[in-house]
């Protein structure tokens, strides 16, 4: 097989961004020894056959496109959303939820196999398997929504077209957040629609810099019912009377906000933020257990996007520090909340333990960790922003720490940090991830510093796609 080839495949299993995986004999590099490398292609599903046109070949693995599928897999379901295979929304609607789950589960184990070198032997008893979602739909709390214009010239508003990066699908229905967040994108893109039938170029061109909306946001405190819109614009004119009038209509919106994006050549980009109604938050909750937490979310700040899947995520966290100490040693403990965002994590663990210093690279997702702490009237935690690495040395000296939670980004704990963390020597690690192959490269790293996986479990915050997180505790 070279580049250019079409060939037929069966596609044996899921890879962990999600893509099918099929493997293809090809000869090694002796040019005698044949052997099956793996191809990886998009958008099919484990079952299907398929010819695939290979774009992409290395020595161990390459990349298939779709050419054709020529026979479609017995576990493929039909599809609950009509724009499914078009939209980017969603990747894993043809199968089952049973069926995503399972697959999680099992991309988890390999992956911690693979890259972390921990046996199926060594898991038994550690991976606990994987939490699904109560309901596997309707549950984001944010929805993001873009406009393009076709070919015919008609403006189209919603989810960008799979794989592309200016298109977008004109969706008529979306079964991942509820029904008041379309209806009310429904409505902003039906006043947008007229707009753009008067001449007004409605949608932004990353290109040219022409045109009025980047995109349109609905947010929803799931445990509270209050919903916020924003609209992020160029500077270009708006009509803020025109646009309330449109939003007045849904009385569950608490707060409407126009984000103007100031972009000029030589300067840094700069959001400027601007409250047109209401107030400057809207309020979710999380319910841990007995704990009821109230959070204001102002419009540009990070909250996890599946709120009732966050409750089980950090409940876990609060869950494992039960299990694994006392009530009198925990009353003791003095714990680090690093990539804290708005201190969500840190502020459930804060009701168990003796205090927590949170650490975040964003000052503003600080600031609204602090506001949302003295709503809780939560007094024993603290916050600092900064880059990790470059405060933990600095902590290390003034707050030693008992138990040190890690929710870093994709790209895991750095290296360096990994060894600031092991130098300041906690008893626990609880890390919290949403990649599961940098998870297992630093848990291989924590585990070769003394530090035992103890218990992993995968939770799925993302249904219909193939995103997994996971919550592990490394014990010294
Ligand atoms: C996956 S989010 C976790 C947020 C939070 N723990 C939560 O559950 O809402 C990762 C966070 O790490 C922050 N971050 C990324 N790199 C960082 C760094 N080098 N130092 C501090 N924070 C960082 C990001 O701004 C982001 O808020």
């Amino acid at each position: 097989m070279k580049k250019g080839d079409i060939t037929s495949v069966t596609i044996e299993k899921f890879a962990l961004g999600g893509q099918g995986l099929a493997f293809v004999e090809s000869l090694a590099h002796d040019g005698v020894d044949a052997r099956r490398i793996p191809v990886f292609v998009d958008d099919v599903c484990v079952g299907d056959e398929a010819e695939v046109r290979l774009v992409k070949k290395k020595s161990s693995f390459g990349e298939g496109r779709v050419q054709q599928i020529t026979k479609l897999s017995d576990e493929r379901v039909t599809a609950r959303c009509q724009h499914f295979g078009i939209c980017g929304g969603c990747s894993w609607q043809f199968l089952p939820y049973e069926k995503q789950l399972a697959w999680k589960e099992q991309l988890v184990r390999e992956t911690l196999r693979h890259v972390g070198g921990f046996s199926d032997e060594m898991l038994g008893g550690i991976f606990t398997g994987i939490t699904g979602c109560d309901d596997p739909w309707f549950y984001r709390n944010k929805m993001e929504w873009s406009f393009s214009v076709g070919l015919d010239g008609a403006l189209s508003g919603g989810f960008h077209v799979r794989h592309m990066h200016y298109d977008t699908v004109n969706v008529q229905e979306c079964f991942l957040q509820s029904e008041p967040s379309v209806k009310i994108f429904k409505a902003v893109r039906a006043y947008f629609f007229e707009l753009h039938k008067k001449g007004v170029a409605v949608s932004y061109n990353s290109k040219t810099h022409r045109g009025l909306v980047h995109s349109v946001y609905v947010r929803e405190g799931k445990r509270t019912g209050e919903m916020m819109v924003i609209v992020q614009t160029t500077p270009e004119e708006f009509d803020t009377e025109a646009f309330l009038k449109v939003v007045s209509e849904f009385p569950e919106i608490v707060s409407v906000v126009r984000v103007i994006v100031h972009e000029q050549k030589g300067t840094p980009k700069r959001w400027e933020v601007s409250v047109l109604r209401g107030k400057e938050f809207y309020l979710e909750e999380l319910w841990i257990d007995e704990l009821r937490l109230k959070f204001q979310v102002k419009p540009q700040a990070f909250f996890q996007p599946n709120t009732m899947m966050a409750e089980k995520i950090y409940g876990q966290g609060l869950a494992l520090l039960r299990e694994h100490f006392s009530a009198e040693e925990l009353a003791g403990m003095r714990v680090y909340d690093l990539y804290c965002g708005t201190g969500t994590i840190g502020m459930v663990l804060s009701h168990a333990v003796r205090s927590v210093v949170g650490v975040e690279l964003n000052a503003s997702a600080i600031e609204s960790a602090k506001e949302n702490a003295t709503l809780n009237e939560v007094k024993n935690i603290e916050f600092f922003v900064g880059d990790v690495k470059k405060i933990l040395d600095e902590l290390a000296t003034t707050h030693a720490a008992d138990v040190i939670v890690v929710d870093p980004p994709r790209s895991g704990v750095e290296e360096k940090v990994v060894e600031q963390i092991i130098q300041a020597a906690p008893r626990a690690i609880i890390y919290v991830s949403c990649n599961p192959a940098t998870f297992a490269r630093d848990a291989k790293l924590f585990a070769s510093h003394g530090y035992a996986l103890t218990f992993v479990r995968a939770f799925d915050q993302f249904p219909q796609t193939a995103h997994i997180e996971t919550v592990a505790l490394l014990k010294k």
